[in-house]
């Protein structure tokens, strides 16, 4: 497994994202923790989660807690596992997804995720996604005030533009160790985000990185995106290990999260790891 750096620590270049373990379409917890370990088997050391991973509106955390079972559970070392968890975003319970950016709202929010982890400092605390009804900055002061009071390890922002990279990092003291948003095959409007990340030496996890759950389990990415499939094909391997390799081409800053509930999904993303492209295959993939 390939390494890549988040805020200086190191981690598996292919991270699992949890979010379809505890959502709509979730599988029972048994198969959750086997894909979780199957992950850590495959030498995957980042999990993407968020408070927020939860379908009814009494079960907040419900996927943070699944991974704190899974590393608990596993039988060897999950000392170099970062977890990466995430407040600012709410369910309610009727499908819906709500931002709550307030200060306070979210300095509560982060102790109770440290607590259902397990952990005295949350590895790396992102902020889910911009609040309309709060300025930005002060939402970050708050990740900022978490940071400098020990509850989170590491600070990282989500869902924002070029212009809130810069002042998160501005506001964080140039602490912003991580960007995640939405990038794939079907979403590429965050290449600019990449790209000022690069820049920066700012880690970028792309989110949704196969296209999102429906496509990914339709087995439509390859046919909707035939450039990934006949290079999948050339290469002998799937098409969401070709996707994975390419966003990972496109610069040593990107961390791709792909979502998994079966153990052989990440196992095979795990593998995107391995998979050298040539440059006249990632410029056609990027031309797409
Ligand atoms: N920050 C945000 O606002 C935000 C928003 C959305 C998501 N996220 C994060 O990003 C992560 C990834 O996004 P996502 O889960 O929405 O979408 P995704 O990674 O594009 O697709 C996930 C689906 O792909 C399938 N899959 C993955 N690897 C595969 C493989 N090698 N072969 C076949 N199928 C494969 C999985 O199917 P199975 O379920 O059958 O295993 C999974 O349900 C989430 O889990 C979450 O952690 C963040």
């Amino acid at each position: 497994m390939q390494l890549r750096t988040i805020g200086g620590r190191p981690v598996s270049a292919i991270g699992l994202g949890g979010m379809p373990m505890s959502i709509e379409g979730r599988p029972d917890r048994e198969r959750s923790i086997a894909t979780i370990h199957a992950a850590l088997d495959a030498g995957v050391t980042l999990i993407d989660t968020a408070d927020a991973y939860h379908q009814f509106a009494d079960e907040v955390g419900h996927n943070e807690e699944l991974i704190a079972e899974a590393l608990r559970s596993y039988g060897a070392d999950t000392s170099g596992v970062l977890v990466a968890t995430k407040g600012g975003s709410r369910r309610p319970g009727d499908g819906s997804w709500t931002q709550d950016g307030r200060p306070e709202y979210l300095k509560e929010a982060a102790k109770a995720s440290a607590k259902r982890l397990g952990v005295d400092a949350v590895g790396l605390y992102q902020f889910h996604r911009p609040d309309p009804k709060v300025p930005f900055g002060d939402s970050v002061g708050a990740i900022r005030d978490l940071l400098d009071e020990g509850v989170i390890e590491l600070a990282g922002i989500s869902n924002a533009n070029p212009d809130q990279i810069r002042e998160a990092n501005d506001i964080l003291g140039g602490r912003l160790v991580s960007v995640q948003n939405q990038f794939s095959p079907r979403f590429r409007s965050s290449l600019p985000e990449l790209e000022l990340c690069a820049e920066l030496g700012i880690a970028f996890l792309p989110w949704s990185p196969l296209g999102g759950i429906s496509l990914a389990r339709s087995g439509e990415l390859g046919a909707e995106f035939s450039a990934f499939q006949e290079i999948a094909d050339a290469h002998g391997v799937s098409p969401f290990r070709v996707t994975l390799a390419w966003e990972l081409a496109l610069a040593p800053v990107v961390v791709p999260i792909p979502g998994a509930s079966r153990p052989e999904s990440i196992t095979d993303s795990a593998q995107a790891t391995e998979l050298t492209l040539t440059a006249d295959e990632v410029a056609r993939l990027s031309a797409v």
